[in-house]
């Protein structure tokens, strides 16, 4: 690590520090009341160094200039912005949530907005140090436990995340949004061969697991689907209104992403040819991604009566 970047990760610990410090003072009190009304616990708070950023940005400013950074290198590190002489912070009024590699350097940020404006949440700019889509959000925090439990969770977002660890799911990861990576998939594939999906229950949801289902697959991994009631937009909301246990038992009863897949195209609203093709396309695909030739014909073994049963066409036409 050169020895730029190592003071771009100084800077970045001590601005964790500071908004996680004017989280818990008596100007963070609206940071406080969000977080929670949104059920977050001051442990977990205290685990994942959450934050909220000041709407005067010179009060980082000074304390970053008072812990020795410069000027300079701040602006370099990105974490404060001067423009039209002014100094400007990107997070102002967020609650934010440092974002750390898996040794626990903080490399970025994400910020929420407690009002509604637009965008709903903001990361720091791409940089060396820091890419989202290279990073997996509560790793940190979860290695230990996807090691012991031999399996992660990944969920979306950044609540999900924290919810799921307050409830005591502390092998929950979020990617960060839906566009998860293969560099994101091979980092999974460093910590276990098991992965259930929870992504949202939309549309937006779906399609990014289909995705992120396939970049797993690619990696070798085995990848259930969580598939949660549906008066539930996420893992989040589904801890927060039933229970770690019942979430567990969805867990459990998660089928592989294969089966989910292609019960789900039965169900679908689509004709005969349609769900044929669509039904062909998701297994040969997943097909293709096995290297090992073996379980290629495991899959073809076990796939193609199910699906001849349940479409009504001979084994011998979809072979
Ligand atoms: P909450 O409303 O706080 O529960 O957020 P959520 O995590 O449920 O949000 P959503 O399902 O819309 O998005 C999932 C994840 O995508 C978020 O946690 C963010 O990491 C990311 N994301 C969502 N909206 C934005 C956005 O406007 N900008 C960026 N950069 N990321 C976003
Ligand atoms: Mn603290
Ligand atoms: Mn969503
Ligand atoms: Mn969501
Ligand atoms: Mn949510």
């Amino acid at each position: 690590i050169s020895a730029e970047a190592n003071i771009f990760l100084e800077i970045n610990k001590a601005v964790a520090t500071f908004y996680h410090i004017y989280l818990n003072s008596k100007y963070g009190a609206e940071g406080r009341l969000y977080l929670k009304k949104r059920g977050v616990s001051s442990e977990i708070q205290e685990k994942f160094l959450l934050g909220y950023a000041p709407l005067n940005p010179t009060l980082l400013l000074k304390y970053l200039e008072k812990k020795g950074f410069s000027k300079d290198d701040i602006l370099k590190a990105k974490v404060l912005y001067f423009i039209k002489d002014e100094w400007k912070d990107p997070f102002a009024g967020r609650v934010v949530f440092p974002i750390m590699n898996p040794r626990g350097k903080v490399i970025g940020f994400g910020g929420r907005t407690l009002t509604g404006e637009e965008p709903k949440y903001l990361n720091s700019p791409e940089s060396d140090l820091f890419s989202k889509g290279k990073n997996l959000y509560a790793l940190y925090q979860a290695k230990e436990s996807i090691k012991k439990e031999g399996e992660a969770i990944l969920v979306e977002g950044y609540m999900d995340a924290i919810s799921l660890h307050q409830a005591g799911i502390t092998n929950a990861v979020a990617s960060l949004g839906t566009a998860f990576t293969s560099h994101q998939a091979k980092l999974l594939k460093s910590y276990t061969n098991k992965v259930i999906l929870g992504y949202d229950q939309d549309s937006a949801g779906y399609q990014a697991g289909k995705r992120a289902l396939s970049l797993l697959e690619l990696e070798g991994l085995e990848v259930y689907w969580l598939s949660l009631p549906h008066d539930v937009k996420d893992p989040d909301e589904f801890v927060q209104k039933y229970s770690k246990e019942e979430f567990l038992r969805f867990v459990k009863e998660s089928k592989t992403s294969l089966d989910f897949l292609i019960e789900n195209t039965l169900n679908l609203p689509m004709n005969f040819k349609e769900k044929l093709e669509e039904i062909i396309e998701i297994l040969t695909s997943s097909i293709l991604r096995s290297k090992n030739i073996l379980v290629q014909q495991e899959k073809i073994k076990q796939y193609l009566p199910v699906i001849s049963r349940k479409l009504g066409v001979p084994e011998e036409g979809l072979q």
